[in-house]
């Protein structure tokens, strides 16, 4: 198990939001009800990032962005860098997302570089990995995810890592696993990232909404929650944090 006891909530908004939702959401959300027990973060998108830097920062969230670029600078047209992140005033950023690894074809040795160049300049990743509903009938779930946890070979030691296991048959589609599934599936990447000498705390994500939040945040191995569809609007969001404190506390 990870050194860091509180569980993370952390929003994907993914291609979602303007400045005005933006405002809205902060102006309805608060602050953090129970530092000691929750973090909270927000990955908005990164035309979002600057404009809710400062603002988030005094509600006591931590900022994130949804993907970066493997590349310090120059001609990469169209691509963020860490170093642009970091100046807006990101902590974490988002790796291997199953739309990113599907839809635009992002491999695990991408994803490890990005994870390098992320790195060296102070972001911490949250590495999602997931397998697909066929993965899963045929049996090969915990081959898929030692796969993509492999990329973790020869990382610096002590470097900063959220992972966060997310099926991808239940990401934006109101399936959850089961607990059963969930507990057996975090006990399993506790002990690959322990073999590989990276053990951190490890998220679950896919359809986490305030109705079986509670739930899911109390199953052993289980560190937080990767929040996607229930991030947009400040009221379910922070239902999320709550019940991940009664999980908690
Ligand atoms: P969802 O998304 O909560 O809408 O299922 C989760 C994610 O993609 O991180």
């Amino acid at each position: 198990m990870s050194n860091e006891t509180r569980h993370l909530i952390a929003g994907n908004w993914k291609m979602n939001g303007a400045l005005q939702e933006a405002k809205d959401f902060m102006d309805a959300f608060g602050q953090n009800p129970s530092p000691d027990h929750v973090e909270i973060a927000l990955m908005p998108p990164f035309t979002l990032l600057h404009s809710m830097s400062d603002r988030l920062a005094s509600m006591g969230i931590m900022l994130g962005a949804q993907n970066v670029y493997n590349e310090d600078k120059g001609a990469f047209t169209g691509s963020i860098c860490p170093l642009m992140l970091r100046d807006a005033g990101c902590h974490y950023v988002i790796l291997g997302h199953s739309e990113r690894r599907s839809i635009i074809g992002e491999s695990n040795a991408k994803i490890r570089s990005k994870m390098n160049a992320s790195w060296l300049h102070g972001l911490e990743p949250i590495l999602c990995i997931g397998e697909t509903l066929e993965q899963r009938e045929n049996g090969v779930t915990n081959i898929i995810l030692a796969e993509q946890l492999a990329i973790l070979k020869g990382a610096p030691k002590g470097a900063p890592l959220t992972v966060a296991y997310e099926p991808v048959w239940a990401i934006g589609t109101g399936k959850t696993a089961s607990t059963e599934q969930v507990t057996e599936t975090h006990a399993f990447v506790h002990q690959e990232l322990q073999r590989l000498g990276h053990d951190c705390r490890v998220l679950y994500g896919g359809s986490v909404n305030p109705g079986n939040a509670e739930e899911l945040m109390s199953c052993p191995g289980v560190e937080g929650a990767l929040v996607g569809g229930a991030s947009l609007k400040a009221d379910s969001f922070m239902d999320i944090v709550n019940a991940t404190v009664k999980a908690v506390s």
